[in-house]
């Protein structure tokens, strides 16, 4: 039987192209577990986990599941992020669409983390930037997808035995998005994002005036014209 894949936002779709082939997938906040049954439909020898912490969201991937006919390659659990036994060195762990504060205390709880993880946070994701460099997890690549009227960052991330440490504008940007702003290769999503950062950063520095030079790297990285309040 070929069964069409479900229809997944640019966002989502970003993350399943990121996956491995042929890998075990584990995604922790799966909702609807669409992001695992795609790339089962498109990995036939593949196979997946699709992990929440209610049992709502649960219910509605079980229906998918059967939908989509992957019940025998795709688990489902009810988990409060990584269970413990569950993860071999060989999988790839997404988190995705959790705040940056949340998938960092789930990594944090881990009692093991595989080679490959795929991040992206909806927030405060320099704190969970942060955190990586302290669990010997690198940012191998940073990618700024746009979907509605948000750019949302999507992280590589490779267990890495060499210790590092992110400056503050690696920290607040991203090392490889930073790297990209300042060979002034933009897309539009990456000066959406430079934009919210912006905005944000001129909010913090009222308390944090150190972060000043980070929102101007920024602003001059989207060319001298751009306001801040825009
Ligand atoms: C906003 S949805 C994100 C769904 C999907 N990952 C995405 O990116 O579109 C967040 C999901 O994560 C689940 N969740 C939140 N915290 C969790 C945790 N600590 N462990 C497992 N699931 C969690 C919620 O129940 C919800 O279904």
């Amino acid at each position: 039987m070929n069964v069409r894949p479900p229809r997944l936002g640019r966002r989502l779709s970003l993350i399943e192209s990121l996956a491995p082939e042929a890998s075990r997938l584990i995604d922790v906040g799966s909702d609807h577990a669409l992001l695992p049954i795609t790339y089962l439909l498109h990995q036939p020898t593949a196979s997946a986990v699709a992990i929440d912490n209610k049992e709502k969201p649960l219910a509605v991937a079980e229906k998918n599941r059967r939908r989509f006919g992957v019940e025998a390659r795709l688990d489902l659990v009810l988990a409060d992020g990584l269970p413990d036994g569950l993860v071999k060195a060989d999988d790839c762990v997404v988190i995705a669409g959790l705040g940056g504060v949340e998938i960092k205390s789930i990594l944090q709880k881990a009692s093991y983390l595989p080679k490959r993880l795929i991040l992206s946070p909806h927030s405060r994701a320099e704190i969970l930037r942060e955190a990586l460099a302290s669990l010997g997890l690198s940012i191998i690549d940073e990618h700024v997808v746009l979907e509605g009227r948000r750019a949302y960052v999507v992280m590589e991330v490779k267990k890495t035995s060499t210790p590092y440490h992110l400056n503050e504008y690696e920290r607040w940007i991203g090392p490889v998005v930073f790297s990209k702003l300042k060979a002034r290769d933009k897309t539009p999503a990456l000066e959406l994002y430079a934009k919210r950062l912006i905005k944000h950063l001129t909010n913090r520095e009222k308390d944090d005036p150190s972060l000043q030079p980070v929102r101007k790297a920024l602003m001059d990285s989207l060319g001298e014209d751009h306001e801040s309040n825009s």
